[in-house]
């Protein structure tokens, strides 16, 4: 009896540390990662090879009025000509603000 306990424990004890390691690798994709698979065929190194005049850099980011991570966020929902879209479904929230704050502390 109180060795199936201890068994008990122990795996309760594996599951909890599995499930917190799996937690970690879903939510640790860094935004420079993020940012590399997803924006950097446009936006190398923060510039813009399709519309030279809306790079991710802070100077035009500001004439555009993209100042927060909330305008990073809903430019990839809602994009201009030529950006490809992301729904939340393709990129959750969580991602989506993760790229905009690399944005945002990367390209000044
Ligand atoms: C297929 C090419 C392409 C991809 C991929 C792309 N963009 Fe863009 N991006 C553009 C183009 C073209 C514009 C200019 C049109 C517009 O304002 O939407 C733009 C504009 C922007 C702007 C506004 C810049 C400014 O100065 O006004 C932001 C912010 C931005 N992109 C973020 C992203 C993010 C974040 C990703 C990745 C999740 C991404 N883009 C992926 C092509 C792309």
């Amino acid at each position: 009896m109180k060795k199936s306990a201890t068994i008990a424990a122990v795996l309760i004890f594996a599951g909890i540390c599995a499930t917190s390691v799996l937690a970690t690798t879903k939510t640790e994709r860094s935004g420079e990662e993020l940012f590399k698979e997803h924006c950097s065929t446009c936006h190398p190194d923060g510039s813009n090879i399709i519309n030279p005049g809306k790079t991710l850099r802070k100077e035009h980011r500001d004439a555009h009025n993209i100042t927060t991570k909330a305008d990073i966020v809903e430019k990839m929902r809602h994009p201009g000509k030529g950006m490809t879209s992301w729904s939340a479904a393709t990129l959750p929230d969580e991602e989506a603000e993760t790229i905009a704050d690399y944005i945002i502390k990367t390209f000044k």
